[in-house]
């Protein structure tokens, strides 16, 4: 058992990470967030009922684990709030401080932050199709060193002194500070809500990591949402890969880290920018509707289309995958021709083998397709890869053989027994 796995998004966010954690989960002490906020959402199905996480990772309901958030996460104290008694509904009993650690590094999404990413999107000619839960201006606060981290958060008297400053520094500021002076109050006192759970998350993994304990770590969105390796500037605002863990945990755990990157067996992405093989024909409602493709944050539809395989290539290349989960396989059933993008055609720079860096030579490719024989009637749910028909298995190879990483696991339904497996 590696002392540290980490599963991340592989495509464009959506691929059904939350219930590989949960999985996952089982053999782990701890289950760790490193990224991103309430724009995630993570849907589970726990004794056949729907739950959805946005902020809290998955793990959080096996017993005697701990659930944290990292340094590079940003944390709205009021949706945390919200979550924490949702989570104690369900579970019967609370989350406690030895059972959940927030990083005192995290910064902290404010009244402000969403209102500014409201005002941003319908201002923009090109808008990003942002969740407008505050994440990017929390982002850029941070960066622009004008932020509040959890840990001072916590402090009233800091928070008070960091409210004056920013009032005195920024006028669109103070006028929102003193026309919403309700929704601020209520900002405030939710650190007290918060204030116990509070710690250095990064020194304990360090000594849960010396301990041999084993750390699951959950990535939020997907790699090609990344801000610098996504397709910017569609894209979210954290380092939603490999290196995005790293940074927000501490590297402690680099040596032992096994990494695994989630796929739906064909193509979703919410929001605005390219997507080359998105599809607006009868296959692509076939994906929509019998993946029940709607946003869990915002349920807003995802936009459907073929696997991509260069841009999953380019993921598993540039985050080291050790492995792929190939998630809603049993949504391809049915369909008499499944397609994959083994390449792109370019009207001016012919045919790419590589996912461009550049979202406007992204935006004018055509995929070049190869095509593979469907399957009729469902596949089995569990078992091994030789329990599948034929096609499936030939699809599954193939993929293998296009992104060079081994198919680990396949998903074929929404609860926690729904996998098939490699037969050794
Ligand atoms: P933001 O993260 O709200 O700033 O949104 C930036 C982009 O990331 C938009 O295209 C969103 O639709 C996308 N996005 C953010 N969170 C998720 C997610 O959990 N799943 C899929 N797309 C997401």
């Amino acid at each position: 058992m590696p002392r540290m796995t980490i599963l991340i998004g592989a495509q464009w966010g959506d691929e059904g990470k939350g219930r590989w954690i949960d999985i996952l989960a089982k053999d782990a002490d701890i289950v760790a967030r490193y990224q991103g906020g309430n724009n995630a959402g993570h849907t589970l199905y726990i004794q056949g009922e729907k739950i959805v996480l946005h902020q809290v990772p998955s793990g959080a309901f096996h017993e005697g684990q701990v659930a944290c958030l990292g340094a590079g996460v940003v944390i709205n104290p009021l949706a945390m709030q919200d979550e924490l008694e949702k989570i104690k509904k369900i579970k019967g009993k609370p989350l406690t401080p030895e059972s959940l650690w927030l990083s005192a590094r995290a910064h902290v999404i404010t009244p402000w932050s969403i209102e500014v990413d409201g005002l941003r999107e319908s201002s923009l000619k090109q808008p990003i199709g942002t969740t407008k839960r505050g994440i990017g201006p929390t982002y850029a606060d941070k960066a622009a060193r004008l932020g509040i981290r959890l840990g001072h958060f916590i402090k009233s008297s800091y928070t008070q002194k960091w409210l004056e400053a920013r009032c005195e520094q920024d006028e669109n500021f103070k006028r929102h500070y003193q026309e919403r002076k309700q929704e601020w109050q209520s900002f405030i006192d939710s650190a007290k809500v918060l204030a116990p759970f509070v710690c250095d998350v990064e020194g304990r993994l360090v000594d849960a990591l010396a301990d041999n304990k084993h750390i699951l770590v959950e990535g939020a969105q997907g790699a090609l949402l990344d801000i610098d390796h996504g397709t910017y500037p569609f894209v979210t605002s954290s380092g939603t890969g490999v290196g995005g863990a790293f940074q927000s945990l501490g590297a402690a755990g680099r040596k032992w880290a096994k990494v695994i990157g989630v796929a739906k067996a064909y193509t979703t992405r919410v929001g605005e920018g390219p997507m080359p093989t998105e599809l607006h024909d009868e296959a692509g409602r076939h994906l929509a509707s019998k993946g029940a493709e709607f946003g869990a944050t915002t349920g807003r539809p995802r936009r459907c289309g073929w696997l991509d395989a260069v841009a999953l290539k380019y993921v598993c290349q540039l985050s080291g995958l050790d492995g792929l989960i190939l998630n809603k396989f049993d949504i391809l059933s049915g369909l008499e021709v499944i397609r994959v993008a083994v390449a792109y055609e370019h009207p001016k720079l012919g045919r790419l083998d590589r996912f461009p860096w550049d979202h406007e030579v992204l935006a004018d490719c055509k995929p070049v397709y190869r095509d593979f024989a469907g399957w009729k009637g469902d596949i089995p749910t569990q078992g091994h890869f030789s329990d599948l028909p034929p096609q499936a298995l030939h699809y599954i190879t193939a993929i293998e053989e296009l992104v060079g990483t081994r198919v680990m696991m396949v998903g074929t339904g929404v609860t926690r027994q729904d996998a098939v497996f490699p037969n050794s």
